[in-house]
């Protein structure tokens, strides 16, 4: 319960996994929990930075009175209000009388908005690299406004030139044991780094741009996230993938194929898609069936591949519901460089095909491949000709990038 681990000779980690909940945002699935990050600088002031979800605020003060017993805390720095980590703000405010709480003006006013109650002579109000001395530790400040929220800012320690990036280069999963990315194999949080990204930040490239760009004169030993492991060894490597995913650029050759399927007509020009895509040498095809695997999944293997087939069929003269929030969805994130081929059934009515099409000449960043395939219930054997035509047009696409 009192697991604390020492980034430094000052800094402690003393972040809680929360295994209990089961969504994030209301809408994401936290299959493997999360952790809350908070950091505490053990200086002349003493300081916290970001809290953790109300939840886990029991685990979390037990942590801090384990690491400090009944001295005051100074300082907590609210890099991000959402309240997966200002959930503590309230409690603490009561408990730690002389607390004062550090944001930017929009921090302080959404707290507010929260129903904090934050008198304002217990407000510290922050700008852009302003500089919080705490007495060897200099603490400064870079706004992220839109990474994710519009209050949203990270802090650098300019004494051992720590980033603490708040929600930035986060991910879903609970730390089992090490919290360090040199501790472990990285593979897992990999993933649940780009499903946090893609789900959470992903529709926010402009601002995330806008970001590393103002990061990359900065001098960074170590990332401190909200959320996940602490990156010291993979610096460069994350920064390079946050670089990709910010101009939604896809990391590695393959297809994702989506369909949406009632009778398995549609299910079955899946695979011969899938089958021909692994004929012409893609070794990364991935099949799913909307109806089975949740959204934010998919969201994120879309994210890493550059080819995506979507497919559907009619239901009430219209696309097959549960593939309709994930066109929704990929719609208001603005999802562009990828190569898109579509297929579906009509049976008597149509609907499902027109909607995909509709999603293509909506973003315009999508290169389509071929014409639309759009069967009548079972494949015919011509039919069955045209979606191998198909697949080979984006083998074509994908191979053709090699070079
Ligand atoms: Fe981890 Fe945007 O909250």
């Amino acid at each position: 319960m009192y697991c604390c681990t020492k980034i430094n000779d000052d800094i402690i980690w003393i972040g809680v996994n929360d295994r209990k909940t089961e969504r994030f945002e209301n809408y994401i699935p936290l299959d493997n929990g999360i952790t809350y990050n908070s950091y505490l600088i053990m200086d002349e002031k003493i300081c916290i930075i970001d809290g953790v979800e109300e939840g886990e605020n029991e685990n979390f003060l037990s942590k801090i009175e384990a690491m400090i017993g009944n001295t005051p805390i100074d300082y907590i720095i609210v890099n991000h209000v959402e309240p997966d980590h200002s959930g503590s703000i309230k409690s603490m405010l009561k408990i730690y009388p002389e607390l004062k709480v550090v944001g930017n003006a929009k921090t302080i006013m959404m707290l507010k908005l929260l129903g904090v109650d934050l008198p304002d002579e217990r407000a510290v109000t922050v700008k852009e690299k302003d500089i919080l001395d705490l007495g060897k530790h200099k603490l400064t400040f870079y706004l992220m406004p839109m990474v994710h929220w519009p209050e949203s800012m990270a802090t650098y320690d300019t004494t051992d030139k720590i980033l603490f990036s708040n929600d930035a280069f986060g991910s879903f999963g609970a730390l089992d044991g090490a919290i360090f990315d040199d501790e472990i194999n990285t593979d897992f949080f990999t993933d649940e780094m780009r499903r946090y990204y893609s789900n959470i930040v992903g529709k926010f490239g402009a601002p995330v741009n806008a970001v590393l760009k103002k990061l990359s004169s900065v001098e960074i030993s170590c990332i401190c996230p909200s959320h996940g492991l602490v990156w010291r060894k993979y610096i460069k490597e994350i920064i390079e993938r946050y670089q990709k995913w910010a101009n939604m650029e896809a990391t590695k050759e393959g297809v994702v194929i989506v369909y949406g399927s009632m009778y398995g007509h549609t299910a079955e020009m899946a695979e011969v898609l899938g089958r021909e895509l692994g004929n012409r040498g893609i070794k990364d095809v991935i099949i799913y069936d909307s109806s089975k695997t949740d959204h934010s999944y998919i969201f994120s293997t879309i994210w890493r591949y550059k080819g995506l087939m979507l497919g559907s069929c009619a239901h009430n003269n219209d696309i097959y519901p549960k593939m309709e929030p994930l066109l929704h969805k990929l719609e208001n994130y603005g999802l562009k460089n990828r190569y898109l081929g579509i297929f579906g059934n009509m049976m008597w009515s149509g609907g499902g095909v027109k909607r995909i099409k509709e999603f293509a000449d909506t973003l315009t960043g999508l290169e389509q491949i071929g014409e639309p395939i759009e069967i009548k219930g079972h494949i015919t054997p011509d039919e069955r000709d045209r979606l191998v035509e198909l697949a080979n047009l984006m083998a074509d696409k994908l191979i053709a990038d090699r070079k």
